[in-house]
């Protein structure tokens, strides 16, 4: 069974799919930690509410050193570090530790609306502003970059010309359930692999 943890910062909705996918048995892995960058972020009362270890590790507080101590909690602890709306950016020895261990759910398709300051409302507000008539999200690999791992899974949505950024937004998020959910399966089931910037096997 694959031992993930997941990262967050906010509601959680994107943990709250997993841990929905792993009681269906559509997922066979265990969630053995679930970290947050904040405080009070949703996501930690849903973890808590199924008896998941938390940790809430303050970004504030410990700027860069939030990798080293991520590290520290889930070396030989875990297979897969799952970021599901997680906002502070990984580096050092935590990315060479989990090489291609560590994904990310982002509201877009990559390489659209994606790279440094791109999170939350304002992925969609661009999206929107740009007139792209689909947009979707996007699950990869992490590296030493932002947002600029290998792609494992695209979904696409239709964008409306009566869309608000709120609008779009919700309706990426319920595409983020499946596609994150979809990553890990694929993960768990070993069938995949990666030659240079292509994910093979899905
Ligand atoms: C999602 O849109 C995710 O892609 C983005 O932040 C949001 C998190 O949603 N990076 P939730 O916390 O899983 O509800």
């Amino acid at each position: 069974m694959l031992k993930i943890a997941v990262l967050v910062s906010g509601s959680g909705s994107n943990l709250q799919a997993i841990i929905d996918n792993i009681e269906s048995g559509y997922l066979n892995c265990s969630i053995e930690a679930v970290i947050s960058d904040k405080k009070d972020a949703y996501g930690i009362d849903r973890a808590k509410a199924k008896d998941i270890k938390t940790y809430i590790l303050d970004r504030k507080q410990l700027g860069i050193n939030i990798s080293s101590e991520i590290l520290k909690i889930l070396d030989g602890k875990v297979d897969l570090i799952v970021l599901a709306g997680f906002l502070s950016i990984l580096q050092g020895e935590l990315l060479h530790v989990f090489k291609n261990k560590i994904i990310n759910i982002h509201p877009a398709l990559i390489p659209c609306f994606c790279g440094g300051g791109m999170y939350g409302m304002k992925v969609h507000e661009k999206a929107i502003e740009y007139g792209v008539k689909v947009s979707g999200c996007t699950v990869h690999f992490v590296d030493e970059g932002t947002d600029s791992g290998p792609i494992i899974i695209q979904k696409v949505v239709d964008v409306y010309s009566t869309d608000t950024a709120k609008d779009l937004q919700l309706r990426v998020l319920k595409q983020e359930h499946k596609a994150l959910s979809e990553a890990i399966k694929y993960i768990s089931d070993g069938r995949i692999t990666i030659k240079g910037r292509k994910v093979l096997g899905i």
